[in-house]
């Protein structure tokens, strides 16, 4: 496994293995039992771009397994101004214990990852999400349709082809399932993608599917989506790209029910309500993007306990508070 987290280099064994972690602490802490597994450990927060679920889920899990994290904002640290990445990613490595960046280009996690001599966590680039990955396979996990395995699920993701729509394709093939990114030509999945799905599905025994025609919704376990614009730095206007996904790509309540008759609703978040999504799907109860923005913190906090070497010990305190 690199030393920066990247779905596409995790096992199927160890993206199952870091969920359920996540799953066992989120039962521990509900039962009111603390977990102080990182005490006086710190991570490094650096983002250059803003954040909600990202930042405060760092944050929050840091402070409950009895660590701290310090935000490290443009403009609020040397990086990018007069201290290269290297001197950072040197002077960081003797200042915290694990770092987290959310960036703009992928070379700079590549690069801080190359550098650091300790842990580097992606928190987003413009290539993929994985840490949203994570979150997404905990709460596809405690959805599974009644009599379903994680190997048998469809997940069409509607859209454009964003670093979540990447990454969530990147986990699908990986579990064995059926993926399919149902979006616009051009603005769908492209070949380096495709061949990842393909090597991945050649392990797993899963299928992908990119398309424009809206057929290979049907049978849809979960539908996804993302924003239409505001990701990228060169990229059309808003105006041009709604042209571009309204009215075909917008998931409404006729899309949720074509796909099948209990099709879970997901997405990253932020969301544009009443663009990329009706508000009567946001607000229906087969919407569970707040499950989805909470097992942010879930799987956050189970990939710091296992990048910092705490896996085995967090298990064994949470099996023996919960008596299991
Ligand atoms: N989904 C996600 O990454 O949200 P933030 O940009 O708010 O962190």
């Amino acid at each position: 496994m690199k030393d920066y987290i990247d779905t596409s280099d995790f096992t199927k064994e160890e993206l199952l293995e870091i969920a359920n972690l996540g799953i066992l602490i989120k039962k521990n802490l509900k039962a009111g039992y603390p977990l102080n597994v990182l005490y006086h450990k710190t991570l490094g927060m650096i983002f250059e771009q803003s954040s909600t679920r990202t930042r405060v889920s760092f944050e929050t899990a840091m402070t409950q397994l009895g660590g701290h994290a310090q935000y490290l904002a443009p403009g609020q640290i040397q990086l990018g101004k007069h201290e290269t990445y290297y001197d950072t990613a040197k002077v960081l490595s003797r200042l915290v214990d694990i770092l987290m960046a959310r960036v703009q280009k992928h070379e700079t996690i590549v690069n801080l990852a190359k550098n650091a001599d300790i842990p580097v966590i992606n928190g987003m680039s413009d290539y993929n999400h994985p840490t949203q990955e994570m979150g997404d396979l905990t709460t596809i996990l405690e959805h599974l349709p009644e009599g379903k395995k994680i190997e048998n699920i469809k997940v069409v993701f509607v859209g454009d082809a964003t670093q979540v729509c990447a990454s969530l394709m990147m986990t699908i093939t990986k579990m064995g399932g059926t993926f399919v990114h149902f979006g616009p030509q051009g603005y769908q999945l492209n070949e380096h993608f495709q061949n990842i799905a393909r090597e991945n599905c050649k392990v797993s025994g899963g299928s992908f599917l990119v398309t424009d025609d809206e057929e290979a919704i049907v049978g849809a376990d979960f539908i996804y989506t993302d924003v239409w614009y505001g990701l990228y730095e060169s990229e059309l206007s808003e105006e041009e790209r709604k042209g571009i996904f309204y009215p075909k790509y917008q998931v409404d309540m006729d899309m949720l029910n074509k796909a099948s008759s209990n099709c879970k609703f997901m997405h990253c978040l932020p969301a544009t309500r009443g663009e990329e999504v009706t508000d009567e799907v946001m607000d229906s109860d087969r919407s569970i993007i707040f499950d989805e923005a909470e097992n942010r913190l879930t799987s956050i906090r189970a990939l710091l306990v296992y990048f910092m070497g705490k896996k085995e010990e967090t298990t064994k305190i949470c099996k023996q508070n919960l008596g299991i």
